[in-house]
């Protein structure tokens, strides 16, 4: 019983030379040769930030929760890796403020080689009808951007896309929801070097 007890609490316990031998083969040979198998599978991630934002127009009409927008926005995507490139097939921007969508945008698909750099540049322009806005923080949140003259948006990119190449690189479809959180400034009249603050973007899924 006694014997048992201190089993039980490890003060006594050494590991045998055994299993010492299996637990450093398991680290040794095992572990590194997984960790090797994960660096030649896994592509690199592709690094998405927003360049540029230009907000002509941002206008909420109170008494029937439009909103009339104009964001023209330049949004880089770097493909780091040395022999992968990528079929684009679908790209789609769509536009949310205080969560409500505003608007989509499909831009064209395109091949991207490797270690290469590509600018996408969707224009939401058009108007929005809001529905069920009274449940919702639209109109406080429109207010307090308007009074700081900076407008919190955010564009989701719905990304549809293919790898080339890269002979141990898994293989298939890519179907990943990126956000970017925007704080842009209202450009007088068109013109302005309005760079978002919060410029990078983020996996959603
Ligand atoms: C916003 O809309 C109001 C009413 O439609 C209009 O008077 C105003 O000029 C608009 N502002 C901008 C910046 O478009
Ligand atoms: C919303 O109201 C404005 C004027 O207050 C009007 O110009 C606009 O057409 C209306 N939009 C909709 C979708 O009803
Ligand atoms: C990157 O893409 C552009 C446009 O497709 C192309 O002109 C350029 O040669 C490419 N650069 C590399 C390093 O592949
Ligand atoms: C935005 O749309 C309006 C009306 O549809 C059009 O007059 C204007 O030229 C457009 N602006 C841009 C930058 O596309
Ligand atoms: C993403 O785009 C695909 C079409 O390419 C569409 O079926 C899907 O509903 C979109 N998802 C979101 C969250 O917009």
């Amino acid at each position: 019983m006694e014997e048992k007890q201190t089993h039980l609490n490890g003060a006594r316990h050494r590991p045998s030379l055994i299993s010492k031998i299996v637990v450093t083969v398991l680290l040794g040979v095992v572990g590194p040769s997984v960790f090797v198998v994960l660096l030649i599978l896994t592509p690199k991630s592709l690094k998405i930030q927003v360049e540029d934002a230009f907000l002509v127009q941002f206008n909420l009409t109170t008494d029937n929760y439009t909103l009339h927008y104009n964001l023209a926005l330049d949004i880089s995507i770097r493909n780091p890796n040395k022999r992968i490139g990528f079929y684009y097939d679908t790209i789609q921007a769509n536009g949310y403020y205080d969560y409500h969508k505003f608007g989509t945008v499909s831009l064209t698909p395109f091949y991207q080689g490797h270690k290469n750099t590509s600018v996408l540049s969707p224009v939401f322009n058009g108007s929005q009808q809001f529905s069920f806005p009274e449940s919702s923080k639209l109109i406080p949140k429109f207010n307090t951007d308007t009074s700081h003259g900076v407008y919190t948006i955010a564009v989701e990119l719905n990304l549809s896309f293919r790898t080339k190449g890269g002979r141990w690189i898994k293989k298939g479809h890519f179907n990943p929801l990126i956000n970017c959180d925007l704080e842009v400034p209202l450009s007088s009249n068109g013109k302005s070097a309005a760079r978002s603050n919060n410029n990078e973007c983020k996996l959603d899924s």
